[in-house]
């Protein structure tokens, strides 16, 4: 039997470029070898989320987003986490068998408090939810990317735990498959990340996609010397996005001098604007339709809630709830 492929997509974000050949890009291959289901984790992003209009929009943009870039409904299970109310019965009987320390140790919640902040008790629970829309599908591997590795391990401990309590095969050990593209960097060179204010936008194009590339941090040679491609920020996000032979040549220009940064810069704008050109129409268009968007997402949930349901039956079953 095939093997089950589950992640969760916060939405607290437009995704970004590093989004894209970090998560996006590799979950849907996998979608070839594995049964897919790829969920919007809308109540995860309550933890910090305080403008409802954003939250739904950020929804949308998710949903838009995965379903321009190639993901097919049909043969991928596409959710919205809130539309499967089930994930939070599965949530109480995990929290009934974890130990309050093990959440205390949580990187986020940990690092909250070492940071004086007083987190809210979602972000302490956060990682039981987490295994709860792991858990509830009867996962086999949970692509994330290396940050999210400690959630994904807890939750292969309390399914576990579990087995070990109420009986083997209760539920499915989930496994990490974690999915980083080397390393993609922003504009001022170090990880491209939303909270750094250093990312490419996905369907940026025209005007402001050429500023942010042009944006992008690099050595300061004068445009006769010769340049070294390998490990500058610009060459790396370049050579995930262009084909092989543009990078070699990209390269051997940089290095044979008379060719300035201000080139490859233009370089990398023009292979952004056409790798992506495709998806950024098939976005505008989903994007602008947000019922549509809702019908697809309110599909997969019917279909997710069914499975839930089968989990959740054999695990009343076992603890004695009835
Ligand atoms: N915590 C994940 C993140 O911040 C999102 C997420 C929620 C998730 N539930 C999940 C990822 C289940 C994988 C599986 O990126």
């Amino acid at each position: 039997m095939m093997k089950t492929s589950l992640t969760g997509i916060k939405p607290t974000h437009i995704p970004h470029v590093g989004n894209y050949l970090g998560a996006i890009r590799p979950a849907l291959r996998l979608s070839e070898t594995y049964r897919t289901a790829y969920f919007i984790a809308d109540y995860h992003a309550l933890t910090t989320v305080r403008d409802p209009a954003a939250l739904r929009g950020h929804v949308h943009d998710v949903a838009a987003t995965w379903l321009a870039c190639g993901l097919d409904p049909d043969k991928t299970l596409f959710y919205r986490q809130s539309d499967v109310p089930e994930v939070f019965e599965l949530s109480w009987v995990l929290a009934c068998i974890t130990a309050t320390g093990q959440l205390e140790r949580g990187v986020a919640y940990k690092d909250a408090i070492a940071k004086g902040e007083a987190p809210n008790a979602g972000v302490f629970y956060y990682p039981v939810l987490m295994a709860a829309d792991i858990l509830l599908f009867d996962t086999d591997v949970v692509p994330i990317g290396a940050d999210q590795r400690q959630h994904v391990e807890l939750a292969r401990d309390m399914a576990a735990r579990v087995n070990h309590l109420f009986g083997e095969g209760t539920l499915v050990l989930p496994e990490p498959l974690i999915t980083e593209a080397p390393l993609v960097p922003g504009t001022d060179g170090t990880k491209m990340s939303k909270s750094k204010g250093n990312t490419i936008p996905l369907f940026e194009s025209g005007k402001k996609l050429r500023k942010l590339c042009l944006s992008i941090v690099t050595g300061s040679e004068t445009l006769e010397e010769p340049k070294k491609a390998e490990g500058t920020p610009l060459f790396e996000i370049y050579r995930q996005l262009a084909t092989a032979d543009e990078s070699a040549a990209l390269e051997a220009k940089l290095a044979a001098g008379n060719f300035g940064w201000g080139h490859a810069k233009e370089a990398l704008y023009e292979v952004i604007e056409r790798d992506f050109a495709p998806m950024r129409e098939r976005f505008t268009a989903l994007r602008a339709d947000p019922a549509g968007l809702d019908a697809v997402l309110a599909r997969g949930a019917d279909q997710a809630r069914g499975i839930a349901r089968a989990t959740l039956d054999r695990l009343r079953a076992r603890t004695g709830i009835r």
